[in-house]
C-alpha cells in the first residue's frame, strides 16, 4: 500500500495545485529535486569536473536504479535527452535497404512517423496496423502483416493521447517468433505501470524523465538488450562511445554507454536517478494499480457529466483520461480548469495524429493521474467541469 500523505508531502505542489498533467510533465519528488539542486551546488562551489569525479556514485545509481525498474543489467542502460532523442538513436543506426518494412501501429507516436517518411525516401514501406472495434491494436493484423522484408516492429506501449495499454508482452512474442527486432517506446508506461524488458521481450525500450516517471524535463533513456548491442554502431557517435585506438581505428564500447553523448546534464542525469529510485521504492505494482485505479474514478466521474464524453479506446486502460465537453473546446477546458488551480492539458498535436485522424478528433482534453492524485482531486475537476456547463 503506498502512504499517500507522505508522498504528498515529498510533492509541495500537491498542498497547491490538482496536478493532473502527468503525461504532460509530472511534479518531481523532493529526493530528485534535491539530488539535482545539490549536484548543481557542487559544480559551483568545486567545478563541474571535479564534481563528476566527487559524486561518480551518484551518477552510477542512475543506472542501477533504471535497470531495477526495467529488470535489466545497468550495461543495457544509456542516458539520453528525451525519448524520442533515444528512439532516434536506436531507429537511426539500424540499416535499412530498398524493399525493407517497418511494422508499426496507429496508436504510434508522431515523431517516429516523421523518420519512417524519411525512411519512405530510400524505398522502406512502412506498415500501420490499425485497432480493432475495442480500440485494441491489432495482434492478428499484426502478425499477418510481418514477413521475410520485415526489419523492425515499433509501438508506443501507451499512447500520448489515450488510456489504452497496448499487450506489449504479446507484441514482444510475435517479434520473437518472427525474429524481427521490436524497439517498446515506453514513454508513457514507464514510471505509471510496471515495464519489465525481459518479459516483454523487447530487443530496445525508451522512456522520458519528465512524465510518469518523475524526474526532471529534458532526460531520458534507452535500453538495448546486451545480445543485440553487438550488432549495433550508432550513427552519430562521439569519443565517448568508443575506444580511439589511433587515427584510423576505434573499438565500440561494449555497453549501450556507446549511445551516449560525452557532454549531457550531470545534474538532470542524477535527478532522473533519485526520481526512479523513489518509483523502485514506492513500488511499480502498487503504483500501476493506483494509477489504473484512479483511471477507471476519473472515467467514471466524468461520463456521469452531462454533455462531457469519455474518448478511451481499449480493454486495459491506465492513468491517461481523454474526454471532450459540448460547448467548450479542449483548450478553453483545460483553461478554465488551470484558473481553478486543476492542470491538465490538450492532446491534438502531431504526436497522436495518426490516431486521431483515424477516429475523426481534432483534440481533446486530457487528464493524466499519477499514484500521488486523489479521488478528491477528480472530484473536484469534475465538480468544476459540471458548474461550467
Ligand atoms: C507515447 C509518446 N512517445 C514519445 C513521446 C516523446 O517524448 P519526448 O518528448 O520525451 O521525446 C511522447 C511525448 O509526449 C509520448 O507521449
Amino acid at each position: 500500500m503506498i502512504d499517500i500523505d507522505r508522498v504528498r508531502a515529498d510533492t509541495p505542489a500537491c498542498s497547491r495545485i490538482a496536478h493532473l498533467n502527468n503525461a504532460g510533465s509530472s511534479l518531481m519528488p523532493g529526493a530528485a529535486y534535491d539530488a539535482m539542486i545539490d549536484y548543481l551546488q557542487r559544480e559551483q562551489a568545486i567545478g563541474g569536473y571535479e564534481t563528476a569525479a566527487e559524486r561518480e556514485s551518484d551518477t552510477a545509481r542512475f543506472y542501477q536504479e533504471a535497470a531495477r525498474l526495467y529488470g535489466c543489467s545497468p550495461e543495457e542502460i544509456a542516458y539520453c535527452e528525451s525519448d524520442t532523442q533515444a528512439w532516434l538513436k536506436f531507429f537511426h543506426s539500424l540499416r535499412f535497404s530498398p524493399g525493407d518494412r517497418i511494422v508499426t501501429t496507429r496508436l504510434n507516436y508522431g515523431s517516429h512517423f516523421v523518420s519512417f517518411i524519411q525512411k519512405a525516401e530510400l524505398g522502406v514501406e512502412t506498415v500501420v496496423v490499425g485497432c480493432d472495434a475495442n480500440g485494441d491494436v491489432d495482434l492478428h493484423g499484426l502478425e499477418k502483416s510481418l514477413d521475410e522484408r520485415t526489419r523492425l516492429i515499433t509501438m508506443s506501449h501507451i499512447p500520448t493521447g489515450g488510456g489504452t495499454i497496448s499487450p506489449a508482452a504479446e507484441v514482444g512474442r510475435i517479434a520473437r517468433d518472427a525474429k524481427v527486432p521490436f524497439v517498446l517506446d515506453a514513454c508513457q508506461s514507464s514510471g505509471q505501470i510496471p515495464v519489465r524488458v525481459r518479459e516483454i521481450g523487447c530487443t530496445a525500450m525508451t522512456a522520458t524523465g519528465r512524465k510518469y516517471l518523475r524526474g526532471p524535463r529534458g532526460t531520458g533513456l534507452l535500453y538495448v538488450e546486451r545480445s543485440f548491442l553487438g550488432q549495433m554502431e550508432p550513427t552519430a557517435l562521439d569519443q565517448h562511445g568508443v575506444e580511439l585506438l589511433d587515427a584510423n581505428r576505434f573499438r565500440l564500447l561494449d555497453g549501450a554507454r556507446r549511445f551516449e553523448n560525452y557532454e549531457v546534464n550531470h545534474a538532470a542525469r542524477v535527478g532522473l536517478g533519485a526520481a526512479i529510485a523513489y518509483a523502485n521504492e514506492v513500488g511499480m505494482e502498487a503504483i500501476g494499480e493506483r494509477v489504473i485505479a484512479l483511471g477507471a474514478v476519473c472515467r467514471q466521474l466524468l461520463s456521469d457529466i452531462p454533455g462531457v464524453t469519455v474518448h478511451d479506446r481499449g480493454s486495459v486502460l491506465g492513468g491517461i483520461v481523454t474526454f471532450s465537453m459540448s460547448g467548450m473546446s479542449p483548450r478553453e477546458i483545460q483553461q478554465y480548469l488551470h484558473t481553478h488551480g486543476v492542470n491538465i492539458s490538450v492532446s491534438g498535436g502531431a504526436g497522436g495524429r495518426i490516431d486521431f485522424q483515424a477516429r475523426g478528433i481534432d483534440s481533446l482534453a486530457r487528464a493524466s493521474l499519477h499514484y500521488f492524485n486523489t479521488r478528491e482531486e477528480i472530484q473536484k475537476m469534475a465538480g468544476l467541469l459540471a458548474q461550467a456547463r
